[in-house]
């Protein structure tokens, strides 16, 4: 299997004593976990706060709002890039997975990105590596039936991160809910002392939740995938008009996304936003999740429903 990517020139053997040292090298890149432990130790002496922003590189404006809300919250931001062998499934797509290395590291200095961890595959995950975190609950049903190794994988690749970074908080799209919630529970569970964040999905014009995996469309799957969005905001108008059963609105959004060219629903569920159990009642906040197919490309998207003020 092959893990990650090396990357030629970093910065790795320069001395980082101080805060206007490590300012004045832009952005510090590093390779290995000591290398990014020794960056963010300077910051944090210097009582400042750190922010993360774990990611699988491919970066697009959604990834960058994440590094901007750390900014905006007056942090530092540390980013990686680590396409993680461990959420895939046999059959998925790791090794075609876009690795957009340069691209990435230029996006992430224009966005003022402080640090950023590109560890070999071998050096984070070894090769006799054998843990696994699992989250149950918010862990199980939805994307979990289809991508069953997924959410372990995630989890666990998380909190090896947030334990080489030791953030004050880290930020994670709301693109992707089901990911944000079982992070949000597993830092809760392992009293890790770290607040977790969720930054509002950004989109194209159209409406298209912008993902990494959207290059893999054709331009006419493109065209297509923005009924996944639309047919969510159908959805809710209907929800909120309280006329017809869930069950109902359920299969009419299915028939509508399969119109639209979506081969496959994998779910569309209307779930309360914290446990992600399905709704009981429309007093309380809720969230709309929702997978499918467009071709060979699954596409996940979700909005939230706002409590019904009866
Ligand atoms: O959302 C992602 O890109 C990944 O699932 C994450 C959180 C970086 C873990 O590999």
């Amino acid at each position: 299997m092959q893990y990650g990517y090396h990357i030629e020139a970093t910065n790795s053997n320069t001395v980082i004593s101080t805060l206007d040292n490590l300012r004045s090298l832009n952005m510090i890149i590093c390779k290995t976990k000591s290398e990014v432990r020794e960056a963010l130790q300077v910051i944090r002496d210097n009582g400042e706060r750190i922010g993360a922003v774990p990611t699988m590189g491919a970066l697009h404006n959604g990834h960058l709002s994440l590094v901007e809300k750390v900014k905006s919250l007056g942090g530092h931001a540390v980013a990686s890039i680590f396409v993680n062998p461990l959420q895939f499934g046999p059959h998925e797509d790791f090794s075609d997975y876009p690795r957009t290395l340069d691209s990435d590291l230029a996006l992430l200095k224009a966005q003022g990105c402080d640090v950023v961890f590109t560890p070999a595959g071998r050096e984070f995950v070894s090769a006799d590596f054998s843990t696994k975190i699992s989250v149950a609950g918010v862990g199980e049903g939805h994307c979990a039936n289809s991508r069953p190794q997924f959410f372990d994988g995630v989890a666990t690749i998380v909190t090896k991160l947030l334990n080489v970074f030791s953030p004050d908080f880290a930020v994670f799209g709301e693109k992707d809910y089901q990911q944000l919630m079982v992070i949000t529970q597993l830092v809760r569970d392992l009293d890790l002392d770290i607040e977790i964040i969720g930054a509002p999905t950004v989109r194209e014009s159209d409406g298209l939740a912008m993902s990494s995996r959207n290059e893999y469309l054709s331009p006419k799957e493109r065209s297509q995938a923005a009924k996944l969005f639309e047919t969510l905001n159908l959805v809710a108008e209907k929800i909120a008009q309280g006329r017809v059963a869930w069950a109902d609105i359920q299969k009419w959004a299915i028939a509508r996304l399969e119109t639209a060219g979506f081969a496959n629903v994998d779910y569309i569920n209307y779930v309360d936003a914290m446990s992600l159990e399905p709704i009981l009642s429309p007093d309380q906040p809720g969230r709309l999740l929702a997978a499918a197919w467009m071709g060979k490309t699954r596409l996940i998207d979700n909005i939230p429903i706002a409590r019904r003020i009866s």
